[in-house]
């Protein structure tokens, strides 16, 4: 049985043992690091659409990154937030203009539209428009073409390109919003977990991560399932339901020595903004990379940072390339993601994964 063709979905990360629950598959295991394609290949299509995910996987994404929020009645749908005006046409529907409103989000007031207020038979007349157009121009061919997916179809894409390309293609779902939507009477957690439990991804090597900024969500979901979930740490501030609860502890204390000991105890790994790897020098040079990495792995934890963008803004400046201020032009993303990886990392979001699979594959041919 040769590399290809084995049965189990395989290993990952941090010392993990092959799967042999219930999607079994003749596919190739899991690779040791992952590219994680971040809200599927987004530098190239509108993102979260079944599109975006399938150029993720012929670009060599291992995994693809929906984003869940939920509809009125109930339904988990790949959105990025729940204010919709961003990323769909919705705001030239005359027939949706009076579901225009303004609701605080994890405490911050928004006008727009929310996938709330839609049934999933509304939102799927909606079309899916480029977030960033300035940084992505050709991305805009593609507005108004593809619908807002639900987490089945996402779900469905993944198993199916498992089965084509011979290669697993893993889940990486984030819960958007959890303790909103709990407020309003449409908790994520359970209807997560329930979709990929019948979907057959049921047992802790199953090719599936969980992510979410909120502890207490992913303490719920432990309590659900065995599935690997992935603690996000950002920048800076602190998770909402640490604020909503009156917690006064950041991110920075989730994500030091101590608190990574904690994570341990309900996450397979972490999801850090990339600045917490390798920081920035204040002339926005990459500067010597933080105990992070180390700190995790000596815990047991993975860590799986965001967000590798192709284009020169998101860019250190020395890798910026061509016309250094043009918010479209292209830099070189392939060294910002090799010296992450010389710092340990396990895997990273991408928003282009065919320049994340040809860094990573140069990286492991060292
Ligand atoms: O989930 C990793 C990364 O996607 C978190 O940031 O805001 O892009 O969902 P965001
Ligand atoms: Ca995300």
């Amino acid at each position: 049985m040769n590399r290809r063709h084995c049965l189990a979905w395989g290993a990952i990360g941090v010392g993990l043992p092959g799967w042999t629950g219930g999607v079994q598959t003749r596919a190739s295991p899991l690779p040791g690091k992952l590219v994680i394609a971040h809200r599927g290949a987004s530098a190239l299509r509108p993102e979260h659409t079944l599109e975006a995910y399938a150029r993720a996987i012929d670009d060599g994404a291992d995994a693809i990154e929906p984003d869940l929020v939920s509809t009125r009645d109930g339904v988990l749908v790949a959105r990025h937030e729940n204010e919709i005006s961003g990323t769909t046409n919705v705001a030239d529907k005359p027939e949706f203009a009076d579901r225009q409103a303004t609701r605080l989000i994890d405490n911050v007031s928004t006008t727009g539209w929310f996938t709330e207020d839609f049934t999933l038979a509304e939102l799927q007349t909606l079309r899916a428009r480029e977030r960033i157009p300035l940084n992505r121009p050709a991305s805009t061919a593609f507005n108004d073409r593809f619908v807002v997916p639900t987490l089945q179809a996402v779900i469905d894409l993944a198993k199916a390109q498992t089965r084509e390309t011979g290669r697993t293609i893993a889940l990486y779902p984030e819960i958007k919003h959890p303790g909103y939507f709990r407020s309003i009477g449409l908790p994520l957690e359970k209807r997560l977990v329930d979709a990929l439990h019948a979907n057959g991804y049921q047992d802790r090597p199953a090719p599936v991560f969980i992510q979410s900024f909120e502890v207490a969500s992913l303490k719920q979901i432990r309590l659900l399932t065995d599935l690997r979930t992935v603690q996000l740490l950002a920048g800076r501030g602190r998770p909402e339901d640490f604020r909503l609860a009156g917690d006064a502890r950041t991110y920075a204390d989730i994500g030091s020595a101590a608190g990574l000991r904690e994570v341990a105890g309900y996450a397979s790994g972490i999801g850090p903004d990339k600045n917490l790897v390798i920081p920035r020098t204040a002339r926005n040079r990459l500067y010597t990379p933080t105990s992070l990495v180390a700190d995790a792995h000596a815990v047991g934890l993975f860590v799986h940072p965001y967000t590798f963008r192709p284009e020169n803004p998101f860019l250190p400046a020395e890798l910026r390339r061509g016309v250094t201020a043009s918010p479209s032009e292209q830099g070189d993303l392939a060294a910002e993601i090799s010296a992450f990886l010389r710092a340990g990392i396990d895997g990273f979001f991408t928003d282009d994964p065919a320049t994340g699979r040809a860094a990573l594959d140069a990286f492991n041919r060292r």
